[in-house]
């Protein structure tokens, strides 16, 4: 996948006088008696003979978010087009969120394919959301095409802040630049078909990337899962004739004195199992390895941005299929650690993989544990599909969840109810895979994962089963498949914990 090239510029006056641009982007503010301009926008403006924001007008633009209006700039500039992307309304205090500016840039992303060069203002605004919005609204997975239509814009200029010092943006442009490639990572992925990503394949692919990030790289195979005892991933890695994986990436950043461990889901195809899904929708399934995705883009991030944190990602990976070898409902598997679980639903299959990577991360003795998941259809009924479900630990889960609605990923907490672990007890083992109801589906998982988790240790769970993979229509700087949640959030939350313990 092609990605646009950055080039930081002076301030937009400046840039704007000099520009090989053939489009220059610019921010549109829905106010109280109809369109106005952003901030940063005053120079294309002039050079307009300060007619833009009356032309808008008069096209209908409302400066709604998202909205995009083209205008040709009929030789007053040397750009021929101006694209305008609705920021929306402005905050109380008039000004406006990184994510405001995240999905404006996002649109203006899109709506640029087929464009060589481009100059965007929205970085007046805010740089990094400006950044991180256009590269990925600028995304689009086009490996398997033979005309892959439209290329993504080639080069982007980035025109300075007013406020700060060339140094600050290049650092933020740079920090940015690398989210945003993560996050693509992540996608790239999520929307590589099954039948090409599959345990042992999606696990060359992570030693690639954890080679070329100087980080160390374990894999764990069927017979060294067997002799270890890893249960759950043999379990249900059992029915496919492609054998499952536990993947263990570390980075070590300098000075680190705290212990971060990332768990994230890899069912590269989810059927079900013997207690097979219907067929509509089952394509989706492809996405079941998204937390698997986000945590190996994450600690590939955390090496680029150099945190001062241990960082390990365990990553179990399975295809969960319907075979003469399978595992079946009624079967008692023994988990990594020794505990035993009844499986009375093999499409329940998550849980049981993400068991045994839990309690591996566990023997590192981390501070923290970040565990992210396709984990549940019940989070899509409570949640819809754009907004993760967190749950773990009270003061943990609050932070991430906080963390997660800053960085507009739209996370929100929610509560592992103490009755529930009643509910999964088992008639042979020490717990059953599921509750013998439908109540509280997201909630249940979140207790069964529970009871794998090392006490004490502050830990979070983010089912990720509706945000992680857009089937609807392209939003914001969000395209179709694959869309990288919770990388930005995982990223974030170990910003915040280099910075704060
Ligand atoms: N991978 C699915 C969850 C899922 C559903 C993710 C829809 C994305 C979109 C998971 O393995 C699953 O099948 N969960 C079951 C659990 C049930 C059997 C308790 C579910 O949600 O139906
Ligand atoms: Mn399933
Ligand atoms: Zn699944």
């Amino acid at each position: 996948m092609s990605l646009p090239k950055l080039a930081l510029t002076e301030n937009t006056r400046t840039a704007l006088g000099k520009t090989r641009a053939e489009a220059v982007v610019v921010g549109t503010v829905q106010g109280r008696d109809g369109v106005e301009l952003a901030p940063g926008t005053e120079a294309v403006d002039e050079a307009l003979g300060g007619t833009l924001a009356e032309v808008l007008r008069t096209l209908g633009a409302t400066g709604k978010a998202e909205e995009i209006v083209k205008l040709p700039t009929l030789g007053k500039l040397p750009a021929g087009f101006v694209l305008a992307a609705g920021l929306g309304k402005p905050e109380a205090d008039g000004t406006f969120g990184q994510d405001q500016v995240r999905r404006a840039a996002g649109a203006s992303g899109r709506a640029l394919a087929g464009t060589g060069r481009a100059l965007t203002t929205l970085s007046a605004v805010d740089l990094q959301g400006a950044v991180e919005g256009t590269v990925l609204g600028a995304y689009s997975f086009t490996e398997y095409k033979s005309e892959p239509g439209d290329a993504p814009v080639s080069t982007m200029d980035v025109a300075s802040p007013a406020e700060g010092s060339q140094r600050e943006h290049r650092a933020t442009l740079k920090a940015a630049t690398a989210i945003a490639e993560s996050v693509i990572i992540a996608r790239d992925l999520i929307n590589t078909p099954p039948n090409d990503l599959f345990p042992a394949s999606f696990a060359e692919r992570a030693r690639k990337l954890a080679e070329s990030a100087g980080l160390e790289f374990e894999v764990l195979d069927e017979k060294a899962l067997k002799r270890k005892g890893f249960g759950g991933i043999l379990g249900v890695g059992s029915g496919s004739s492609r054998p499952p994986r536990l993947l263990r990436i570390g980075y070590r950043g300098a000075k680190a004195r705290t212990k971060v461990a990332l768990v994230g889901k890899g069912i590269t195809f989810d059927t079900g199992g013997i207690s097979i899904k219907p067929a509509a929708s089952m394509d989706n399934m492809t996405s079941d390895m998204s937390g698997a995705a986000a945590v190996l883009a994450s600690v590939v991030l955390a090496a680029k941005l150099k945190y001062p944190l241990e960082v390990t990602a365990h990553i179990p990976l399975a295809e969960n299929m319907p075979s003469g070898t399978s595992y079946r409902p009624g079967d008692v598997l023994t988990m990594y650690g020794g505990k035993t679980v009844e499986v009375l639903n093999t499409d329940a299959e998550g849980r049981l993989v993400l068991a045994d990577a839990i309690v591996r991360a566990a023997e590192d003795d981390p501070d923290y544990l970040i565990e992210t998941s396709t984990l549940t259809g019940a989070q899509i009924v409570a949640l819809g599909t754009r907004t993760a479900g967190i749950m773990g630990s009270d003061t943990f889960r609050d932070r991430v969840a906080a963390i997660a609605r800053a960085t507009g990923e739209h996370g929100w907490a929610m509560p592992l109810p103490e009755e529930l672990r009643g509910d999964l007890d088992s008639r042979l083992a020490d717990l059953a895979n599921i509750t013998g109801h439908r109540w509280g589906g997201m909630l249940a998982a979140g207790v069964f994962l529970r009871e794998f988790v090392a006490d004490g240790l502050p830990w979070a769970h983010i089912d990720i089963a509706g945000p992680s993979y857009n089937t609807g229509s392209p939003w914001g700087y969000t395209g179709k498949g694959g869309t990288g949640v919770p990388v930005r959030t995982i990223a974030a939350t170990l910003a915040d914990i280099a910075d704060n313990g």
